[in-house]
């Protein structure tokens, strides 16, 4: 508004000879109107000089007065019209300087009679001060006598006023043209890049604040583990399978159908669709035969293996479930050796304490190859483990129903001062490759462990509801830094 005000009257005039007074006639803030004469003089539109006067502004006092009265007349009011008033009465009336000053100033313009007792001289007064005061607050010149008199009651003050006259510039125009802040495709179709002007970079420009793209702890811990696994040459298994059958997260891995961990206590069980719709007829055949009497050199477990249980669906236990369809599909081509690894998440229907979550994410990595050991298991802990800064490791006989040997891997943590639990591990029983087809000589060694344990100990954090969860402290997540693993 005030830019096309300024260009709009420097098309048909002169010059602007002070800005205060452009910006008075026509109501702009006089602010306003410096801004924008700093900017058009930026770009020479317009050339811009500096003007100064010496003005008067209200003191705090003088803006007291202005608004509620001069003193004196404040003083003379309170003195009734008729007979008289105690100089103490009077006193109590009104506040302590404007008593002070009222008595004198009123006593001065001989006003009022000043003694024990106090009258009125006149009938009527004027309050000139106050008069004037608003004068000088709306800008209005005052006389000489008349400032000298208020600035000697200190309720006016000078200041010096900044303004500007103002003349076309040399790159004058009526209207401001905005400058272009990109080349667009239409510019060069159109030819039009030739006039346009361009604005400059501005190398000093802060860039817009980043909004988002905190990473969770979990993101960045899995990330360092992730690099840590393609560093030993693993491939990481498709895991975006939440819902699995019941065939593949226990059936397939040897897990007999009356293990407690099949329980809805411990595993949520999908009611739509409660069933899977296709598993591979020939392979489950084998799964009945093994669980049901054995084979392999195995005695099996010796019950009646019922399909409907294998069918059920339920939300995976652990990635182990994954593991065992890549097993699967591996065997159904020519033997090639594979090292996997998976990063995701599982849910077990268990009740949530500092600990515990009803669904967490699992870490695991398996290497296929033929003749493998339980050295080799070792060995690859050792080299995992140790990449995570956990070089002292120990190994405790565990059970699994899918893995013989299986072992609890303990690593010391120096922090703590002793032996922690890290995770799980062991090499895959008959019982579970021999049917799906592998050859006998392939062995399988494989481990699991959290992802929230790591990362918990990392980001000293003791309550797993802090980190995973609707009770998590969004500004945690933005403040948390990048804690690397192996080094602690
Ligand atoms: N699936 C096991 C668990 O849920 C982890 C594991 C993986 C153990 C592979 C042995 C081998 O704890």
């Amino acid at each position: 508004m005030a830019e096309e005000a300024i260009l709009g009257y420097l098309e048909k005039n002169e010059q602007i000879s002070d800005s205060g007074n452009f910006a008075a006639e026509r109501g702009f803030d006089h602010n306003d109107v410096v801004n924008v004469i700093k900017s058009l003089h930026g770009f020479r539109y317009i050339d811009a000089q500096d003007i100064k006067r010496e003005t008067w502004v209200l003191t705090g006092e003088g803006k007291k007065y202005a608004a509620e009265g001069s003193p004196e007349v404040q003083l003379f009011l309170a003195v009734p019209a008729e007979g008289s008033i105690s100089k103490d009465e009077l006193q109590k009336k009104l506040d302590p300087a404007v008593f002070k000053i009222g008595c004198s100033q009123a006593g001065k313009n001989k006003w009022v009679e000043m003694g024990k007792q106090v009258s009125r001289k006149v009938q009527n007064v004027e309050d000139k001060v106050k008069d004037l005061l608003l004068q000088v607050q709306n800008g209005h010149a005052l006389s000489k006598e008349e400032i000298s008199s208020l600035k000697a009651r200190k309720l006016i003050v000078p200041q010096t006023w900044k303004g500007y006259s103002v003349r076309k510039g040399p790159n004058y125009a009526p209207k401001r043209k905005k400058a272009a802040t990109d080349l667009t495709r239409e510019n060069l179709q159109k030819g039009d890049w030739k006039e346009l002007e361009f604005k400059e970079y501005n190398f000093n420009a802060k860039g817009q604040p980043a909004e988002g793209g905190h990473l969770h702890p979990l993101l960045k811990v899995r990330k360092q583990l992730k690099d840590i696994f393609l560093q030993m040459g693993f491939e990481e298994m498709p895991t975006n399978n939440f819902v699995e059958s019941s065939f593949w997260n226990f059936d397939a891995l040897f897990q007999p159908q009356q293990h407690p961990a099949r329980d809805s206590h411990d595993t949520f069980f999908l009611e739509e669709p409660s069933t899977t719709r296709e598993l591979p007829e020939d392979y489950v055949e084998r799964v009945k035969r093994v669980h049901e009497s054995g084979g392999y050199g195995s005695r099996g477990y010796g019950y009646e293996w019922k399909r409907e249980e294998a069918n059920k669906n339920l939300l995976r236990t652990h990635t182990t479930a994954v593991s065992s369809r890549m097993l699967k599909a591996l065997a159904e081509k020519p033997f090639a050796p594979k090292k996997y690894f998976s990063i995701d998440r599982v849910f077990r229907n268990e009740a949530v304490d500092r600990t515990h979550l009803a669904e967490f994410h699992q870490i695991e990595g398996l290497v296929c190859d033929r003749g493998l050991t339980l050295g080799d298991l070792i060995g690859v802990l050792h080299d995992f483990f140790s990449r995570l800064g956990m070089s002292k490791l120990r190994f405790k006989p565990a059970y699994n129903p899918y893995t013989e040997p299986s072992m609890e891997i303990f690593s010391y943590h120096e922090g703590f001062g002793k032996w922690v639990e890290v995770g799980n591990s062991g090499m895959f029983r008959p019982e579970m490759l021999l049917p799906m087809g592998l050859p006998e000589d392939v062995h399988v060694i494989a481990w699991g462990l959290s992802l929230e344990r790591p990362t918990m100990i990392l980001y000293g954090i003791d309550n797993i509801r802090d980190l995973f969860g609707h009770k998590v402290d969004l500004g945690l997540i933005k403040r948390n830094p990048i804690c690397r693993l192996g080094i602690s």
